[in-house]
């Protein structure tokens, strides 16, 4: 079957330039790995009906678990380990993709998940006519050579350059002479057009969307996760509690001066709960009640914003950071005003947020109900959160 269109997503690499914990493949970009965001792309380009996936060695079973079965990705076909250099990764992917029965090639970088489905195809039909072809977007900066002094050596004529991306898509046969003289004269490309060229290919220019950056640097990944921002999602949150004497009134954890508190297993601090509430409903995690039974002792007397700073966690476990925090305080008394900006900054700095991202604000009931009778106070929070 020369005619079937294989990809092989080389997801070796160490990252060195982002500098994050792990490779950054593997790193959280709205709630999924980004390797997974990359297959995901390839999932939907229907000129595709096989992908390769090139992982670190020994890394085979974890990137099967973590980034693949979850997501029902159906065209991964192989995980296999790759090499110290990515043309090394690429080599040992086009093997893999050529046992598939893979007639034409398609590398694309597992740093590139913003690429859009169509592009695959565009440029799978530019190489049928050439043997090879390639996705790059025009230079939109002037680009100048510097001597090793760091002094411009030279400007380039901005009308020739283009940026080189991937997709990059081949014939099977050209793709596998450039790989071998690579291997034979030991020289490495950064990219497999470069390879090609080198033994005479032809090699067509697609337009790829700037949007189809590689995730180099830490910005750039800054900039992936605001792109990907419209995920952004919205939870409710509401709590109440019994006002006794003898107790403390700790609000946004701030302690008030007043004659009575708060009652609770915790230290009651309706607002912190409602927030807790609002965050854990926007990603979807249930509640408070679910993550701190009353049931369990530990929580006795626990301090509502070490609370808040568990729930932060766990939604980080699952890809989300606070972006946004809005609270209403119903109490007939004490006046909440003047406390506001210590609570704001409280509550700012548990939700690794500025004070500008959290409001509260507070009303009384006019003497209506028990908020009004002063039995009690409520809370209401709504909360905004967005993909890491
Ligand atoms: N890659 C690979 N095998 C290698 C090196 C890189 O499969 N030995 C992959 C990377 O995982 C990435 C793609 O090739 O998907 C593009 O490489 P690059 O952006 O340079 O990624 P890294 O090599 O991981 O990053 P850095 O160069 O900053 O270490
Ligand atoms: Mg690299």
């Amino acid at each position: 079957m020369q005619s079937k269109v294989v990809a092989v997503v080389p997801a070796a690499g160490f990252g060195t330039r982002l500098g994050g914990a792990r490779p950054k493949q593997f790193l959280s970009l709205g709630g999924r790995p980004l390797l997974t965001r990359t297959l995901m792309a390839l999932e939907a380009a229907a000129a595709l009906s096989a992908v390769v996936v090139v992982c670190p060695p020994g890394a085979e079973d974890e990137t099967r678990e973590s980034c693949i079965a979850p997501y029902g990705l159906s065209k991964v076909a192989a995980v296999v380990p790759g090499g110290a250099q990515r043309q090394d990764s690429v080599a040992a992917g086009v093997a893999a993709a050529i046992e598939l029965g893979a007639g034409w090639l398609v590398i694309h970088d597992a740093a590139r998940p913003l690429a859009p489905p169509e592009l695959f195809a565009r440029v799978l039909a530019a190489a049928q006519e050439t043997g090879a072809a390639i996705a790059a977007a025009p230079a939109a900066d002037t680009v100048k050579r510097s001597d090793a002094g760091g002094l411009v050596a030279a400007t380039l004529e901005r009308s020739e350059l283009w940026l080189v991306q991937t997709p990059q898509v081949f014939e099977r046969g050209l793709l596998l002479r450039a790989l071998a003289a690579a291997q034979e004269e030991g020289y490495y490309a950064t990219d497999e057009a470069g390879l090609v060229e080198r033994v005479g290919g032809k090699v067509r220019l697609v337009m790829g969307g700037r949007d189809n950056f590689k995730i180099t640097t830490p910005e750039d990944l800054a900039l992936a996760r605001g792109l990907l921002g419209g995920e952004a999602r919205v939870g409710q949150g509401f709590d109440a509690h019994r006002l006794e004497p003898g107790r403390r009134l700790v609000l946004a954890g701030v302690e008030l001066e007043h004659e009575v508190g708060l009652l609770g297993h915790s230290d009651a601090d309706v607002i912190t709960h409602a927030v807790m509430d609002a965050l854990l409903a926007a990603a979807g995690l249930g509640d408070i009640g679910q993550m701190f039974p009353d049931s369990d002792p530990a929580f006795a007397g626990a301090d509502s914003i070490a609370l808040l700073r568990a729930v932060v966690e766990r939604l980080a476990a699952e890809g989300w950071r606070p972006a946004q925090v809005s609270a209403t305080l119903l109490a007939q008394a004490p006046k909440i005003a003047p406390h506001y900006p210590a609570m704001r900054a409280r509550l700012a700095e548990a939700l690794g947020l500025a004070p500008g991202e959290v409001n509260l604000a507070a009303s009384t009931t006019e003497g209506l109900g028990f908020v009004g009778r002063q039995e009690g106070m409520a809370a209401l929070a709504t909360a905004r959160v967005a993909p890491r």
